[in-house]
C-alpha cells in the first residue's frame, strides 16, 4: 500500500474549497429521480444525464471528484471519452460505489445491513484499472422506536472498517459513510445521541482494522432534527450540534470530512456546510458530497429534453459554486436569488 498516494488523493478531494459530487445512484434510484420528470430509464438516458452533469463547462473549479455507479463508470461520453478519462483529464477524480447496498437485518426489524463484501478485493482491482481512486460504501442507521440496537451499530461499523482496509490495500482511498438517516419525527438531540455512538463505534473499528486514517474521507451525516419533527432545529443548532459531535469523535489525522446530505433542501445543506465553516478554525476540511443537494434543481431543468442541456447545466453549475463557497465559508444566502 503506497500511504503517501492514498493521502493525497484522499486531501485531493477535500480541498480548494472543492468537494464531490454523488452521481453513483443505483438503477434502481436514478429511475426514482427520473420518474419526477417523466424520463425513462434507459440506458442511455442515463448515460446522457451523467455526461451533461460531467461535461458541464467549468464544474471542475468546484468539483474535485464523483462518485459513479458501476454501469457509468464504463461509459463514455458521446464522442467516444470515458467518463472516467474525462475526468481525470479534467484534474476530477473519479469514484465508485462497492457497496450492493442495505438488506434486512435477521432477528432486528426496522435495521439494515449493508452488503458487498464478497469478492470485494477483485472488483476494487478491476475498478482501479478502471480509473478510480476512490470508493464509497454507505451504511445505514435508522432512529426510531427501540432503535438503532448496537448489534445494528457495531455490526455496520465493523463492515466499514473492513471494506475500508481493502480499499487501501488496493490503493483505492474509502469514503467511509455512516449515514444516520433524517426520515421521522426525532429531535436532534436524538440524532446527535446516535450520531455520537456510531462515530464512537466507526473509528474503534477502523483503528481495530489497522486503517490509515490519512488516507480516508469521511461521509457523515449532520446533527439535524428528523424531517418528520414537529419543531426543527434551527441552522445555527445544527451546525453547532454536528461540529461538537465531531469533535468528540474524528481524529485530526483525517484530511477531510464530506457530508452527505440525506434529504435536506438545496439551500438548506449549503447554508449548514457554510455556517460550520465559519466557525473555524477546525481541524478537518469541510466539504460536500452531495447528490440531491447538488442534482435536484439541475435535473428539474433538463427534463430529460437536448434542448435543455445547457439549463440543466447552468442549475448544476450554480450549486457546485454556491457549495464550493460553503466549503470556505464565504456563502451568503442571498445569492440564492442570483439566475444560475
Ligand atoms: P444525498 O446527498 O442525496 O444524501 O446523497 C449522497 C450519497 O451519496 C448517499 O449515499
Amino acid at each position: 500500500m503506497n500511504r503517501n498516494e492514498l493521502a493525497r488523493i484522499a486531501h485531493a478531494m477535500v480541498a480548494n474549497g472543492r468537494g464531490l459530487l454523488a452521481a453513483d445512484e443505483s438503477t434502481g434510484t436514478i429511475k426514482k429521480r427520473f420518474d419526477k420528470i417523466k424520463v425513462e430509464n434507459t440506458e442511455e438516458n442515463r448515460r446522457a444525464y451523467r455526461e451533461l452533469l460531467f461535461l458541464t463547462p467549468g464544474m471542475a473549479d468546484y468539483i474535485s471528484g464523483v462518485i459513479m455507479y458501476d454501469e457509468t463508470l464504463r461509459q463514455s461520453t458521446k464522442s467516444g471519452e470515458r467518463f472516467a478519462d474525462l475526468l481525470t483529464r479534467l484534474n476530477v477524480v473519479p469514484g465508485i460505489k462497492v457497496d450492493a447496498g442495505t438488506k434486512p437485518m435477521p432477528n432486528f426489524p426496522n435495521e439494515v445491513i449493508t452488503e458487498g463484501l464478497d469478492g470485494l478485493a477483485g472488483r476494487l482491482a478491476e475498478y482501479h484499472k478502471l480509473g478510480a481512486r476512490f470508493a464509497k460504501w454507505r451504511a445505514v442507521i435508522d432512529i426510531g422506536e427501540g432503535f438503532p440496537t448496537r448489534t445494528n451499530i457495531e455490526t455496520n461499523a465493523e463492515l466499514l472498517a473492513r471494506y475500508a482496509a481493502l480499499c487501501q490495500e488496493a490503493e483505492i482511498v474509502p469514503i467511509v459513510e455512516p449515514e444516520v438517516l433524517m426520515d421521522g419525527a426525532h429531535s436532534i438531540e436524538r440524532c446527535e445521541q446516535v450520531t455520537d455512538e456510531v462515530l464512537a463505534t466507526v473509528f474503534d473499528r477502523l483503528f481495530a482494522h489497522r486503517v490509515y486514517l490519512e488516507g480516508i474521507v469521511l461521509k457523515p451525516n449532520m446533527v439535524i432534527s428528523g424531517q418528520k419533527a414537529t419543531n426543527r432545529a434551527s441552522a445555527s443548532d445544527v451546525a453547532a450540534a454536528t461540529l461538537r459531535c465531531l469533535k468528540r469523535h474524528v481524529p485530526p489525522a483525517v484530511p477531510g470530512i464530506a457530508f452527505l446530505s440525506g434529504g435536506q433542501s438545496e439551500a438548506e445543506s449549503t447554508l449548514h456546510l457554510d455556517l460550520m465553516n465559519r466557525s473555524g478554525p477546525l481541524p478537518w476540511l469541510l466539504s460536500f458530497s452531495y447528490g440531491r443537494a447538488l442534482q435536484q434543481s439541475a435535473l428539474s431543468a433538463w427534463g430529460g429534453a437536448t434542448a435543455n442541456v445547457a439549463a440543466g447545466q447552468r442549475e448544476f453549475l450554480k450549486r457546485a459554486r454556491l457549495n464550493s463557497l460553503a466549503a470556505k465559508g464565504k456563502y451568503e444566502s442571498g445569492l440564492e436569488k442570483q439566475a444560475a
